[in-house]
């Protein structure tokens, strides 16, 4: 038996990874940037086990279905070169109040516990492109606070790498308006994009010059650019699968209610810049010293989770 412990932080994409060029590699139509958050992370432990008959897999101390993991084990089975199953423990520590999804840091943790316990011993570089095999954005995970995934046109060069850190005292506000489950997963949403909105084409044009003016902006420290960046790149990706057939939004009211809000405190001279995901909350992207007045200014009644960079994952 051998076994390894990970701990891994989800990430916030600055400038979004949306679309799949190869599905079944994982390689992304774009390279997008990122920042690691400190106060949100999974903790798995794998045992590689020659007395086991089948993969099994606990979350939180309740037993899950294994397909997704097992497909995922048969990775790092066949790198290792070993046929063992797998006994697969995590613990989530992003709060559901948070409403922040947790794919991210689940894979990013399994790559690293898994070849760890297999025995294999993967640099930085390795260990994201496992990542990227279980989850998109799980492939920045394995750094800490700024990262970016570049596209890549094989398995061998799509990858992650962190990005020097900047001097600015970045924050994000997680602001949740829903914590419910999301009416449509990211991975069936982001297919149906590339193969029906008229303006994806654009995003991938686009978003690949963000992810490079952003690498700009944050080697510059320039904050409203970066802030600008994020915004703009998370309000491409929702137009573009606002535009796809069906025409779809993940936009609830209290959605809109706060990117105004943050609009108007611009307005009023409050650096703060807005990003959505797969799902109706939104992420704040401000400074340490403007936390309180950006939550002061948000409409009442929400919960407000603040964070800061970080760290890369490790073995515990
Ligand atoms: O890899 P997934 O399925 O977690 O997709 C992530 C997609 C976004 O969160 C919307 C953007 C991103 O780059 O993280």
């Amino acid at each position: 038996m051998t076994t390894a412990t990970a701990r891994a932080h989800t990430n916030i994409a600055l400038i979004k990874y949306w679309g799949k060029k190869d599905a079944a590699l994982m390689l992304p139509y774009t390279s997008s940037v990122s920042l690691t958050l400190a106060d949100f992370y999974t903790d798995t432990t794998v045992t590689f086990d020659a007395d086991l008959t089948e993969d099994r897999f606990e979350l939180d101390g309740r037993s899950q279905p294994t397909t997704k993991i097992s497909a995922f084990l048969d990775q790092v089975r066949a790198l290792a070169g070993t046929k063992a199953y797998a006994q697969v423990a995590s613990a989530n520590h992003v709060p559901t109040a948070a409403g922040l999804a947790s794919s991210a840091s689940a894979y990013a943790a399994l790559a690293l516990a898994a070849s760890s316990a297999a025995g294999l011993n993967l640099t930085p570089r390795a260990l994201s492109r496992l990542a990227r095999r279980g989850s998109g954005s799980a492939t920045r995970s394995i750094f800490g606070g700024l990262a970016i995934w570049h596209r890549g046109t094989d398995d061998a060069s799509s990858y992650a790498e962190a990005l020097p850190a900047t001097t600015l005292p970045l924050r994000m506000l997680v602001v949740m308006v829903d914590a419910g489950p999301k009416p449509i997963g990211s991975r069936q949403l982001m297919a149906n994009t590339v193969a029906t909105s008229p303006y994806y084409p654009a995003w991938v044009e686009h978003n690949e010059a963000a992810a490079q003016a952003m690498v700009q902006a944050l080697a510059a420290n320039d904050f409203s650019k970066i802030g600008e960046l994020t915004e703009e790149s998370s309000a491409q990706m929702h137009a573009a699968i606002l535009a796809s057939h069906p025409a779809f939004t993940y936009f609830q009211p209290a959605t809109i209610e706060v990117w105004h809000a943050v609009q108007a405190m611009r307005e009023a001279g409050l650096p703060a810049y807005a990003t959505m995901d797969a799902g109706p909350n939104v992420k704040i992207l401000t400074l340490a010293p403007y936390v309180a007045a950006v939550k002061a200014a948000l409409p009442a009644g929400l919960t407000v989770t603040t964070t800061a960079a970080g760290p890369a994952a490790r073995l515990l």
